[in-house]
């Protein structure tokens, strides 16, 4: 398997923590992890399976770092990458934003012609209403470590073993 990067955006270390659990998880495959606050496109250019990770902050923004990256993201050509996402949120104050930078991230790159894998069902979940929802799904990993870290261990191995076999 070609390498994996893992490219992260967290302002207070939750989702960097959870960066680092999936670096584990991905056992034996070569994983680059990057903050995007520090990263260079070079770096994202010279992979070809991605995992983007964002916290959402205000109500339903993307995080700051993920945000002044944007535009970058936008101008990358990832037409033959695989890209897999998960985000942080807080499904109890902030209910009717869950995790919707993830949302973000997935209407920026959702059209151009990159492999988008590893969606997750809502079940199990409790939240108001997500922009990182489509037909029933989550656009990728969501996570709540304000309320429900104790699930995330076991969300985690899931939704690696569900993605490693799509990466190339
Ligand atoms: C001021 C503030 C605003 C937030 N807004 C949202 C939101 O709109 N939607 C959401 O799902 N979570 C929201 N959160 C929760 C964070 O996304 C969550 O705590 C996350 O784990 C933070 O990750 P980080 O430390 O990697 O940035 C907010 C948290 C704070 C403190």
């Amino acid at each position: 398997m070609k390498p994996i990067a893992i490219i992260y955006g967290s302002s207070g270390g939750n989702t960097k923590g959870v960066a680092d659990k999936l670096v584990k998880q991905l056992g034996d495959a070569q994983v680059n992890l990057f903050d995007v606050a520090k990263i260079k496109t070079t770096d994202l250019e010279a992979h070809a399976n991605l995992i983007l990770g964002t916290s959402t902050w205000g109500s339903g923004d993307l995080q700051d770092d993920w945000d002044s990256f944007l535009p970058k993201l936008q101008a990358q050509n990832l037409k033959d990458k695989t890209i897999a996402l998960f985000g942080l949120g807080d499904s109890s104050s902030y209910s009717d934003t869950f995790v919707d930078g993830m949302g973000i991230l997935y209407e920026t790159i959702k059209d151009q012609g990159c492999n988008i894998v590893g969606f997750v069902g809502t079940e199990g979940y409790d939240y108001e209403s997500s922009r990182a929802e489509e037909a029933g799904k989550f656009v990728g990993l969501a996570l709540d470590q304000d309320n429900e870290y104790e699930k995330t261990d076991a969300r985690i191995v899931s939704w690696v073993s569900a993605i490693l076999p799509e990466f190339q």
